[in-house]
């Protein structure tokens, strides 16, 4: 490895840490809510006809929708894992699309337990103060799991995608939605570089895994029926939404006078080089990653 990417990797791994992760989630939950009606804290799904181009939720939900497709899990009694669970929006879809499921969800922010699991009582679900990299499920004991933008906080590190693989019943699936480079972090230009290292500073993410090394982990932890789907232009019109949001939420603020957190800029910050990567598509693709044990 050259030095070159050898600093490159040093500076991305000091971007965040556990702490790091925690004390932005802990703060910038509650601006989510500006994002998503229904707490979801990821990009969308567009389908023509289907879905809403004007209606955000819409489109998050329909991503929601097509994890659920993907992990063609038992639809009774199973027991599905949420690994990066947010505030539970995604649990709370499942359980209203699939009651007869339980849904259990960890994250390591206190502030989405307490809160999130406020939204799921008298269902399924449950949100757990967990680390998804070693998390207390038994051995082969879930049903479905799948990590929805919440995987790339430890770099789509082998010791996750490993964890996964522990807790899986044979035979049943993991789906992961997230971003993924699409060549090496040190193969970036400067102006995808750039966005790249401001992306990962702004939501304390550990990096991006390239989607062809991420593929080959998956095979070599003992993963079958790998399958990856490349869907940016169906999450592409939910990340135009993203000025549309931040303008707004930086206006409401103005207009109650209310100052913004650290932890919110920080997260503006995110959200504008994510869609300023997101243009960089020759280096950059958002995925659906269909995984079988
Ligand atoms: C962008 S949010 C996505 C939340 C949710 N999947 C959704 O789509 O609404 C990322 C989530 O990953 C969680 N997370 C990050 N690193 C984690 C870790 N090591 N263990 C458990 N959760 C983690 C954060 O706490 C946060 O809930």
């Amino acid at each position: 490895m050259s030095t070159l990417s050898l600093l490159h990797k040093l500076k991305l791994k000091k971007s965040t840490t556990k702490e790091k992760i925690i004390q932005f989630y802990d703060e910038a939950t509650e601006d989510y809510e500006f994002w998503s009606k229904d707490l979801n804290m990821h990009f969308g799904y567009y389908i023509p006809f289907k879905t809403n181009l004007f209606k955000r939720d819409s489109m998050l939900n329909e991503m929601n929708q097509q994890v659920f497709n993907r992990l063609d899990m038992p639809k009774r009694n199973s027991l599905v894992a949420d690994l990066g669970c947010g505030m539970g929006g995604t649990i709370k879809y499942g359980l209203r699309k699939y009651p007869l499921t339980n849904i259990i969800g960890v994250t390591l922010s206190s502030f989405q337990v307490r809160e999130g699991n406020k939204r799921l009582q008298d269902i399924n679900g449950l949100i757990l103060e967990e680390n998804y990299n070693h998390t207390s499920f038994q051995p082969n004991s879930v049903d479905g799991a799948y990590a929805m933008e919440s995987l790339c906080h430890s770099g789509h590190s082998e010791q996750s995608l490993c964890e996964a693989h522990r807790i899986l019943k044979p035979g049943s699936r993991l789906v992961i939605t997230d971003a993924f480079l699409k060549k090496n972090a040190d193969e970036l230009c400067i102006g995808s570089n750039y966005c790249y290292e401001q992306l990962c500073k702004g939501w304390s993410l550990e990096g991006l895994g390239s989607i062809e090394d991420v593929k080959t982990s998956l095979t070599q932890i003992g993963f079958r029926k790998v399958t990856i789907e490349d869907i940016s232009f169906r999450v592409a019109p939910s990340v135009l939404h993203v000025p549309f949001a931040i303008t707004g939420f930086i206006l409401k603020k103005l207009f109650r006078k209310e100052t913004l957190k650290a932890q919110s800029w920080k997260n503006l910050k995110g959200s504008l080089f994510a869609l300023l990567s997101g243009l960089h598509m020759h280096n950059f693709g958002y995925y659906i990653i269909t995984a079988e044990k």
